[in-house]
């Protein structure tokens, strides 16, 4: 029971942490989307589909699995390792992309964003989370990076 109870208590501030990146996105953002644009939304639905699942685990919400949390941490980091270039052509922030035309004027911290996050994803695929209190702090980690690039780079 205090076990649990603690876990509880831990989940809590990664619940607020993760409220603060928009992860879901409404079905509807893809709408119209094609080729890069479509490409590139398709790559970041899945790392938040990964978070999602990962936080679950934190919180105690889905029952421990050391293979399911090491896959969608194997997921990140593999999403993590691509080269963003082809993803971004300069001009391809039109409509329905949420991309901001800063990623072309700031591609250089854009890119160096990315870097931080292939990073401590790779750090955190080869921590091997065995607890939800060690893959809280890793999940941390990992969604400072997300923020911090789409607080700039990203349209709300
Ligand atoms: C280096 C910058 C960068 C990093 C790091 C990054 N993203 Fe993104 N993300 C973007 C940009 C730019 C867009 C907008 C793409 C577009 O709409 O063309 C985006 C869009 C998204 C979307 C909306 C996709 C859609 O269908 O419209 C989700 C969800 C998302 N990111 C999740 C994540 C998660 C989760 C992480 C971290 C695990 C992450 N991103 C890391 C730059 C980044």
């Amino acid at each position: 029971m205090i076990g649990k109870s603690m876990m509880l208590r831990r989940g809590i501030p990664v619940l607020l942490f993760i409220g603060l990146v928009s992860w879901g996105t409404s079905l509807s953002s893809h709408e119209g989307a094609t080729g890069v644009v479509k490409e590139r939304m398709t790559l970041m639905e899945s790392l938040g589909g990964s978070m999602k699942t990962l936080a679950k685990f934190a919180k105690g919400e889905l029952e421990w699995d050391t293979q399911v949390v090491q896959k969608q941490l194997s997921a990140l980091s593999s999403h993590a390792s691509k080269d963003l270039s082809a993803l971004f052509p300069e001009g391809s922030a039109r409509h329905p992309s949420e991309a901001k035309p800063a990623i072309w004027t700031d591609w250089d911290e854009f890119q160096a964003l990315w870097g931080d996050f292939n990073k401590v994803a790779k750090t955190a695929n080869e921590a091997e989370p065995d607890s939800p209190k060690v893959l809280i702090s890793q999940i941390r980690k990992l969604a400072k990076t997300c923020k911090s690039c789409h607080d700039d780079f990203k349209a709300d």
